[in-house]
């Protein structure tokens, strides 16, 4: 039997595999990303590390944790269009450019007047963390059997 023919028999819903509630995430993480290595690059060519903790928050939490939420909320849309993942998405994104700005001037000036504004970008940033762990534990349950169902349909291997 052909493959396709038992993929759409298996399939009638024809819901799709991923939803776009990721998009956002992950164009964003991929800014931070271009960001992060740029600054990479700079710190190497100018020999000047003072801001590789700004470089190295930017890659993780900017480009690599926005890239793994938009990902799990794309395969996950009960998660990804929750009021939860919104809740996620501002703190995360009104705190980051802050949090790394602030980060950026103390590590430069040695300037401490903005550590208000650091302590509570940093704050947020963690509030946006328990808001994502606290809606991948309630909103997942329902898209595992989907995503379980169509797994099994679309591997070839089970088909031939
Ligand atoms: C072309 C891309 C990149 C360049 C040119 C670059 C450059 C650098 C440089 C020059 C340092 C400082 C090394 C030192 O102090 O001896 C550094 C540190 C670091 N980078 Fe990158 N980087 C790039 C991409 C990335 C990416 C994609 C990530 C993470 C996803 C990352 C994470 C880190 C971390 C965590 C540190 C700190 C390491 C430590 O303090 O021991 N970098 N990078």
């Amino acid at each position: 039997m052909r493959l396709e023919s038992v993929q759409s028999a298996a399939q009638p819903a024809a819901q799709p595999a991923v939803s776009s509630a990721g998009v956002v995430w992950i164009k964003l993480a991929v800014l931070y990303l271009a960001a992060g290595v740029a600054l990479g690059m700079a710190m190497g060519m100018r020999q000047d590390f003072t801001l590789r903790p700004v470089h190295a928050h930017v890659n993780l939490l900017g480009w690599t944790t926005l890239a793994l939420a938009g990902i799990i909320y794309s395969i996950f849309p009960q998660a990804g269009n929750s009021v939860l993942a919104r809740v996620h998405f501002w703190l995360m994104n009104l705190a980051l450019p802050v949090m790394m700005g602030a980060l950026a001037y103390v590590l430069t000036t040695g300037d401490v007047k903005v550590l208000p504004a650091l302590v509570v970008s940093e704050l947020a940033a963690a509030a946006a963390i328990v808001a994502f762990a606290a809606n991948l534990f309630l909103n997942l349950g329902g898209a595992e059997r989907d995503v379980r169902g169509q797994g099994e349909v679309a591997d070839p291997a089970r088909v031939a």
